[in-house]
């Protein structure tokens, strides 16, 4: 009898390849719940995968939407660390791309236009003259195709979404494809492929806020952070690069050594007044110029909770949430106040289509467009 009962047992997991074994050694496949009806009665879904220590990152496949990370500070206590909203209405009518997944081009182009080949494109603007993540909707408002692609004991979700010829004025049919994979090393791991069928630009990042304190928390001042960049990238007043390549020594984008978050924020800084605080690209030194290298490291001092982030990019946007004034309530109804939480997107620089001196943004049929981002928890 408990030799078939072991039997079942086995058999069962060895057809469950959506499951995998957490620590106490129940299998717990990756979940999928309802998340709401978009205006167009489409339904979105709310996918869960939880890894063996327990780590838990919430998905939905519209906008590709990161909505909740749940990791353990120092002593164990789990919490919340990226900011969100309880329902899909939040993610629906949000403004600021709250976990969004941000394309076609994230970040901003200068004008809403550039040229390929001669051929000037004119995009759908939405942030003054200019172009932000995206258009108007961008894939941050799309529905995505989702499957689950777990392996190896680890959940992985597949979102795809096809973006069609002059969409937002982009030309080209991209097919775009994100694979978020929570690994049994606390990591978040970002895979964004990309083809097309005309020559376009493409851009994706992934837009979460983070504050490792748990939103709600209060500011991320004493968050030490340290970025792997010796340049920035200048903005003008409509915070597009002005095209320099500037030295961050001496200045407050000096992060080689980690410095907390706030240190210097409201210096009189010319750059720091255009931006309402950091709001800029930094431009990352990179050991294996297209591999895998450590962007930043951010430490929350009070719950021992670290995030590293590794690209393969060769910039991150450092965002102190200065857009937010407390009108957005999120979830638990806590209002996310003016730098209460920080994104570190990586990404190719902004408006590279017009700057021929940033690494290119280019992408031709039959090349295919990869990056990887990794979100790395642990405690210290
Ligand atoms: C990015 C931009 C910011 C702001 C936010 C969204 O991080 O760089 O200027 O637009 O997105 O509010």
């Amino acid at each position: 009898m408990r030799f078939r009962t072991g039997c079942i047992a086995l058999m069962s997991l060895i057809l469950m390849p959506m499951a995998y074994i957490n620590s106490t050694g129940t299998a717990k496949p990756m979940e999928k719940k309802a998340f709401g009806t978009t205006s167009d009665g489409k339904t979105a879904d709310l996918y869960v995968l939880t890894n063996k220590n327990g780590m838990e990152v919430s998905i939905t496949n519209y906008g590709g939407i990161v909505t909740s990370i749940k990791v353990p500070d120092r002593n164990g206590k789990i919490g919340d660390v990226a900011l969100g909203y309880d329902t899909l209405d939040g993610y629906v009518t949000d403004k600021v791309y709250i976990g969004a997944t941000v394309g076609r081009y994230c970040n901003r182009i200068g004008h809403g236009e550039f040229s390929i080949d001669g051929v000037k494109y004119t995009l759908a603007k939405n942030n003054g003259e200019n172009t932000l993540h995206g258009g108007i909707k961008g894939f941050n408002k799309m529905l995505w195709e989702a499957r689950d692609v777990s392996k190896d004991g680890e959940p992985a979700l597949e979102l795809r979404y096809t973006s069609k010829d002059m969409e937002e004025g982009f030309p080209g049919n991209l097919a775009t494809t994100v694979v978020f994979t929570l690994t049994n090393r606390d990591e978040l791991k970002i895979d964004y492929v990309a083809t097309t069928d005309k020559k376009t630009v493409v851009n994706l990042t992934n837009h979460s806020y983070f504050n490792l304190a748990g939103p709600g928390s209060g500011d991320v001042l004493k968050t030490v952070l340290r970025i792997e960049a010796d340049k920035l990238t200048p903005i003008d007043s409509g915070l597009i690069p002005t095209g320099e390549l500037k030295n961050v020594r001496g200045t407050p984008f000096d992060f080689r050594k980690p410095t907390e978050i706030g240190a210097r924020i409201d210096q009189d800084d010319e750059q720091l007044k255009l931006g309402r605080g950091y709001d800029h690209n930094f431009v990352l030194i990179k050991n294996k110029p297209n591999g895998l290298s450590l962007a930043a490291l951010a430490e929350e001092p009070a719950t021992g909770r670290v995030l590293e982030v590794w690209t393969t990019e060769p910039g991150i946007q450092l965002y102190t949430g200065n857009f937010l004034d407390g009108s957005i309530h999120g979830k638990g109804g806590v209002a996310y106040t003016k730098r209460g939480a920080f994104c570190l997107e990586t990404q190719h620089f902004p408006d590279s289509p017009n700057h021929s001196n940033f690494p290119p943004t280019i992408l031709r049929p039959g090349q295919r467009y990869h990056t990887t981002t990794i979100y790395k928890f642990s405690t210290k």
